[in-house]
């Protein structure tokens, strides 16, 4: 474990496997960020590293006989006003309505491990002896501000998580319209942005381009991580691909509006910042009292973003998912949304759940529709009691018959939304979300509670409390179905109004919270439209996440493949849905839909009631299949194998390797069957080259280093097979 001091020098270099951190602190009391990349052997030379040319028409301060120009050097959590005229990482508004600031050093805390945050979801190291944390005190003298950098290193899987923490010791309020995370200067900029953007059904596609001057960003005023951009970003070398090269990754525990930007300046140097969205927050920080920022992550690799990937994945499951969930095994699910929609009633659910253990399914799963009088999407949210028409003994009986199946049971919420058609809203109009006098935006027909409020959450956390205990629930499916409009509270001052997005998003996290420690052992899954709130503030609280509304496999696999750059497999829920589907109306084989679902937490969403014995044959086969190897395929090493980005955009192929490289299963997806092609030829990542292996338990066998190095021949797929087909490789060693 290393982060080694120099008191003298005030230097601080923070090691971890492979890679180094390193900044020192100025004359000035400013601290100077030195270097982030692979790892650096001590002693380290640092004038070397320090020395800075000095720029014409730029302005400086001088100190000591040393000319500062603040444009120019490389910082590590900058201020606007004095001559950085780079975006800054915070701004701090004082009485007098000035923004200019002077943190200076003060001193620095070491210790081992990693405290939780309160109030907002955070990494851990509850033994506290997997990190490091170092605390860097500064201190603003005229204003009477604290300023605390944290900075932590988990040197297994070579990242640093780093926040801000601001405390106003003084007798009057200041702003904090900015208060970002993280601040990373870099010395060049060859770097190229992968960002995974997208929409709602066709969520985290990569994009790959190279940095250019100025500011580039991706960012979210949604009150969510959004389906449009995700919070998570890798800057990698132009050259970098799946299995070699440097790239650095950036993540952010956090749910709500944010910011990833990076800036070029006109020393083609590179400032990455990440952080809450400036715009659309202004804290006030009243005497007295402090403000924490969110937890940004960084990893670094010189071995390739499956590398970057992997350690990741790791990281997530060690130190911030719950421990509870972190290894166990998600269970099979069948959901009974594209199944029945809002139309179902309790004979058809019992039927349903009788199919589904039939088939092996553990985990039945009720979907929206079951509460007040919702037949369509247009009432009843906020009303958390079961409907009577369609369940006419209630949801607490219908529990008890899954239960008595040997089912685990599922129920479908969504706290934060309020129907204008509910009894909620005619007890607590003045709980939605609105600004008075002014025109409401609906969303999917509905409004958002103030979850601001502490009366509202205790509110739904007393509602969904007496629900889980009646109906003994193993599973939550936590959905949020629109984005945030008239964001106002006539709870909160005035000069309030711009923390509302944050404090919205404390109060899920609350709501979260109260119902994680309450129900330890229930799974919940997060969904936001399908996928848009994919992120790490989620995946603390809920371990799994709804991928995406689009369950067409070819889709998904876009989706999927660009979701696994940041996020475990375990983290990803895929399910098989019908053919044609809903979605899109496109027809592909059960063998195909399985075959991309597997690759994260398989479930069921079809109406398994109306298929032939043919087609259930095939999904018991496929849920004895996956049972098998769901542990590899859940927690095993993912390698993405070809990209879709790469030679003929017809081709993906990705893979799952246990621990101990014995077991392997790789898929090969071909879009669209094309005339005149050689045979596809599968180059595998991830095996011990000097084993041998059996493929699908044929006779023959390769070795490791043949698999790997040249590849494996697949058979050619025939007219029939036509497109949309996969192709799966269970790979054993003998
Ligand atoms: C959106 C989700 O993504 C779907 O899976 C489903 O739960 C619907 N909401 C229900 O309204």
């Amino acid at each position: 474990m290393a982060i080694i001091i120099d008191e003298a020098k005030k230097t601080f270099h923070l090691q971890t496997n492979h890679a180094s951190y390193l900044f020192q602190v100025l004359p000035t009391g400013d601290l100077q960020q030195l270097y982030y990349g692979a790892r650096l052997n001590e002693p380290i030379n640092l004038t070397n590293l320090t020395q800075v040319a000095i720029q014409d028409a730029t302005p400086a301060q001088e100190v000591a006989g040393q000319e500062l120009q603040w444009d120019v050097i490389n910082q590590e959590y900058s201020s606007f006003g004095h001559g950085d005229f780079r975006q800054s990482a915070y701004q701090v508004t004082s009485p007098a309505g000035d923004r200019i600031s002077e943190f200076q050093y003060q001193k620095y805390q070491l210790s081992d491990g990693k405290q939780r945050l309160a109030h907002l979801p955070s990494t851990f190291d509850d033994n506290q002896d997997q990190s490091q944390t170092l605390t860097i005190f500064l201190h603003d003298q005229l204003a009477q501000l604290d300023l605390q950098l944290n900075y932590t290193i988990f040197p297994e899987q070579d990242v640093i998580v780093r926040s801000a923490y601001f405390e106003n010791l003084s007798t009057q309020t200041v702003q904090l319209p900015r208060a970002l995370s993280l601040q990373l200067d870099l010395p060049d900029s060859d770097y190229d942005f992968l960002q995974f953007a997208g929409s709602w059904a066709r969520e985290r596609h990569l994009r790959r381009n190279h940095l250019h001057d100025g500011v580039q960003s991706i960012s979210s005023l949604r009150t969510a991580s959004s389906h449009q951009h995700n919070p998570f970003f890798i800057l990698a070398r132009p050259t970098t691909t799946n299995s070699a090269g440097e790239a650095m990754a950036f993540n952010f525990v956090y749910s709500g509006n944010f910011l990833d930007s990076v800036e070029v300046d006109q020393y083609q140097q590179a400032r990455i910042l990440v952080g809450i969205n400036p715009d659309e927050f202004c804290w006030q920080l009243k005497p007295h009292t402090s403000f924490q920022t969110p937890e940004a992550i960084l990893s670094y690799t010189t071995a390739g973003l499956n590398q970057l990937s992997q350690q990741l994945s790791d990281f997530y499951q060690k130190h911030l998912v719950a421990p509870r969930f972190a290894q166990q095994e998600r269970p099979i699910l069948i959901n009974n949304w594209e199944a029945t929609y809002f139309d179902f009633d309790e004979t058809k659910l019992l039927n349903l759940a009788d199919q589904a253990k039939d088939l092996g399914i553990e985990l039945f799963v009720l979907d929206d529709g079951w509460f007040g009088k919702r037949d369509d999407d247009t009432t009843s949210l906020g009303d958390w009691v079961s409907d009577q028409r369609k369940l006419p003994q209630g949801v607490a009986h219908l529990a008890q018959e899954i239960h008595q199946k040997g089912l685990k049971f599922g129920l479908w919420f969504e706290p934060e939304m309020i129907s204008l058609e509910s009894q909620l809203y005619q007890q607590h109009p003045d709980w939605l979300l609105h600004v008075p006098g002014r025109k409401l935006t609906p969303g999917r027909h509905q409004y958002v509670l103030d979850l601001a409020r502490p009366e509202v959450v205790d509110y739904l956390a007393q509602a969904l409390s007496t629900i889980i205990s009646q109906t003994q629930l193993d599973y939550v499916k936590w959905d949020m179905n629109r984005y945030i409009t008239e964001m106002y509270s006539a709870a909160f001052a005035p000069e309030q109004q711009q923390e509302l997005a944050h404090r919205y998003i404390l109060g899920v996290y609350q709501l979260y919270e109260r119902l994680t420690t309450k129900f330890p052992k229930v799974l919940f899954e997060s969904c936001a439209s399908g996928g848009g709130r994919f992120d790490l503030g989620m995946m603390y609280y809920a371990p799994q996440a709804w991928t995406s509304d689009d369950t067409d496999a070819m889709e998904r696999l876009l989706i999927q493949y660009g979701t696994s750059f940041g996020y475990s497999l375990s983290m990803m829920g895929a399910h098989v849905s019908a053919s044609p589907n809903e979605q899109l109306g496109r027809k592909t084989s059960l063998k195909t839909r399985g075959a991309v679902a597997y690759f994260g937490d398989l479930g069921y969403e079809l109406d398994i009631t109306q298929l032939t014995p043919d087609q259930l044959a095939q999904i018991k086969q496929q849920i004895q299949f996956y049972k098998h190897y769901r542990k590899i395929f859940q927690f095993g090493d993912f390698y993405r194998l070809q990209s879709p980005l790469a030679g003929n955009h017809n081709e993906l192929s990705w893979g799952v390797v246990n621990a101990e490289q014995t077991v392997a299963i790789a898929a090969h997806y071909q879009l669209l069957n094309q005339p005149q092609c050689l045979n596809s030829r599968l180059k595998l990542q991830g095996l011990d080259p000097k084993k041998r292996y059996q493929i699908n338990d044929q006779p023959a066998t390769y070795s490791g280093s043949q698999l790997m190095n040249a590849g494996y021949i697949l058979p050619k797929l025939t007219k029939q097979e036509a497109d949309f087909q996969a192709q799966l490789l269970v790979i054993k060693a003998i």
